[in-house]
């Protein structure tokens, strides 16, 4: 009795879940949802094709030195990179007394106390300190920038989507909407008018959702003039700092790398050391099945001699 209760029950809730299941879908299919200026009009990253890429990428470290002269002179004035340390910079192939000197001469000081009179002070950076913050709270960051808050830039490669693609993307594509048109040859403002960038927004395909409170940061070619004397255009300058992020979100990727293809020789190498001693382990088991058994053809064929010699079929 219990039992068919339950069933009934089950039975029950199955077909409330399937009549709901067919309405919805019903709904969807007659009403689908309207599309969006966000949706229609967002585009992919393009890719900014670094050397650290794959699974055998590098670093460059003339182009992380490049990307951290861009980070210095640019995007510091707004954004803190609060989980690196002056000290690691030695990884980009800067001298000690190189990186002594860029925290020394960091435009932010660092908080501190005056050891006097005990009240909030502020001294130069250290080798052994953060980067850091440009801004003393993130109310005083977002006084500076219309409400907007610029986040830690650390992780960013990690934080979004397409990661340092979608970084070099978000500084290259900034674009002037009116006119601007996607793929299909759909002109925004025409599919959606009341979708017009507000004012102290700034219009960028790449962003979620077509409008970033960031001014574009890197706007002429020769904005940063670089140690090495390569060219800074634009779209180098933005290959460059994210190149730069990579390594700040994963500064051991190398490591990663080449943990990676040592895991692969073991497991190879393993692999045939396994395979061998099978077959060593099993080599006489087989023979000896083989020698006796009556899965053996020679022993099938003296069998079907004997069979005939005396005169039975089959
Ligand atoms: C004038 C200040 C300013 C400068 C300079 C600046 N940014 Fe920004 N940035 C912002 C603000 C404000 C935001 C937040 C935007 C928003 O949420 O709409 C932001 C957001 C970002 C984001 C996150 C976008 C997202 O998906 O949320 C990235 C990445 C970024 N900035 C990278 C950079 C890089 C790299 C540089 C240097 C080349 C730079 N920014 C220079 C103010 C600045």
């Amino acid at each position: 009795m219990v039992r068919i209760i339950g069933f009934f029950v089950g039975l029950g809730f199955v077909g409330v879940l399937l009549i709901s299941l067919v309405i919805n879908g019903a709904d969807y299919f007659s009403n689908p949802p309207e599309p969006t200026a966000a949706h229609e009009f967002h585009k992919e990253p393009r890719k900014a094709e670094l050397a650290s890429d794959g699974m055998a990428g590098k670093f460059d470290r003339q182009q992380l030195q490049r990307g951290f002269q861009v980070y210095k002179e640019v995007c510091s004035a707004c954004h803190s990179l609060k989980y690196v340390s002056f000290y690691q910079l030695t990884d980009l192939g800067y001298s000690e007394a190189e990186v002594k000197a860029i925290a020394n001469q960091w435009a932010t000081e660092v908080p501190s106390v005056n050891p006097e009179t005990g009240e909030p002070a502020t001294r130069k950076a250290l080798v052994s300190d953060r980067f850091p913050s440009p801004y003393a709270n993130e109310t005083a960051a977002r006084a500076a920038n219309n409400n907007a808050l610029p986040p830690d830039l650390s992780l960013m490669t990690e934080a979004r989507e397409g990661g340092h693609d979608y970084v070099y993307s978000l500084l290259t594509g900034y674009a002037e909407q009116a006119g601007y048109k996607n793929e299909k040859g759909q002109e925004l403002l025409k599919e959606f008018p009341d979708v017009a960038t507000p004012p102290g927004l700034h219009f960028n395909p790449y962003f979620a959702n077509l409008n970033i409170a960031m001014p574009p940061p890197l706007v002429s070619d020769g904005q940063v003039t670089y140690a090495d004397g390569t060219k800074s255009t634009v779209d180098q300058m933005a290959k460059d700092v994210s190149a730069f992020l990579v390594w700040t979100a994963e500064p051991t990727l190398e490591n990663r790398h080449r943990a990676g293809w040592a895991t692969l020789l073991f497991l190879t190498i393993a692999s045939i050391l396994a395979y061998l001693s099978y077959r060593n382990i099993w080599a006489n088991a087989k023979r000896e099945v083989a020698a006796r058994g009556p899965l053996d053809p020679a022993f099938r064929d003296r069998m079907d001699e004997q069979k005939a010699e005396r005169g039975i079929a089959g």
